[in-house]
């Protein structure tokens, strides 16, 4: 099937909403998903990781302490445990109720009206998830599903490449990472469309290196205007930031 994804316009950066607006709704539910539709964002950032029984949840943690009412390692419960779980209450009282989402639910609900940037955590600790993704994304191929999926493990990534082509893929890198090389770039051309380095690796020079080897460059995390300022005066593609709307509300 054919995937396409939305073009940056000329001096439009793409405004990917971490975890969906988190800035402003607990992360990863779909209180932070709709907010980021509200806001116009173009791609919507969220963690995947398996539950007990094989299924896609969308959650940044590998326990669910910090972001839901209950404790425990994800992987040790199946969804139908999970998601008797608060996972919006933590954030603001009014947000109780919200629910830890399954991938499937999201890519159903805002096909059409969004992309998705689908961040694999920890895929070595989670056996399968390179079949489970790949069908899940298969199921839900058509021309309105763009989606692009990200890690910051290279042979997963690698190995996605090799299962299902079509997905565009991003390399994420972290702050640890030290110096962007030449030869990183060119091996990661091999298999994927997108770098997104922690906001802090970001030069002008490595834009300029990541644009040259043919791929875009969308860092993370900006929270604040001049995280989002910086990052565009190096002519970066897109920003992922917990406030999308300081991106899109800027004027044209
Ligand atoms: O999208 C990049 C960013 O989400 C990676 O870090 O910890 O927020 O998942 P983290
Ligand atoms: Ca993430």
């Amino acid at each position: 099937y054919k995937i396409f994804h939305f073009q940056k316009e000329p001096n439009k950066t793409i405004a990917v909403a971490h975890r969906g607006a988190s800035g402003y709704a607990p992360e990863n539910t779909f209180a932070a998903f709709d907010l980021a539709i509200d806001m116009k964002a173009d791609y919507l950032e969220l963690d995947v990781r398996m539950t007990k029984d094989g299924l896609l949840a969308v959650i940044h943690d590998e326990t669910i302490d910090r972001t839901t009412n209950g404790s425990g390692l994800v992987k040790n419960f199946t969804y139908e445990e999970l998601k008797q779980f608060d996972a919006g209450a933590w954030f603001h009282r009014k947000f109780s109720g919200e629910k830890i989402p399954l991938l499937c639910d999201v890519l159903k609900k805002y096909r059409g009206k969004i992309n998705f940037l689908i961040e694999v955590k920890e895929p070595k600790k989670q056996f399968g998830i390179v079949e489970r993704l790949a069908k899940e994304l298969i199921e839900k191929g058509d021309q309105q599903l763009n989606v692009v999926v990200q890690s910051f493990d290279t042979a997963f990534l690698q190995e996605f490449h090799s299962v299902l082509p079509s997905i565009s893929l991003g390399v994420l890198i972290g702050y640890r990472h030290g110096a962007i090389t030449e030869e990183h770039l060119q091996q990661y051309a091999a298999f994927a469309t997108y770098i997104n380095p922690n906001k802090a690796l970001v030069t002008p020079k490595l834009v300029y290196m990541i644009h040259q080897s043919g791929m875009k460059i969308m860092p993370y995390t900006a929270r604040d205007i001049h995280d989002i300022q910086h990052l565009m005066a190096m002519n970066v593609d897109g920003i992922i930031t917990d406030y999308p709307d300081y991106l899109t509300n800027l004027p044209k």
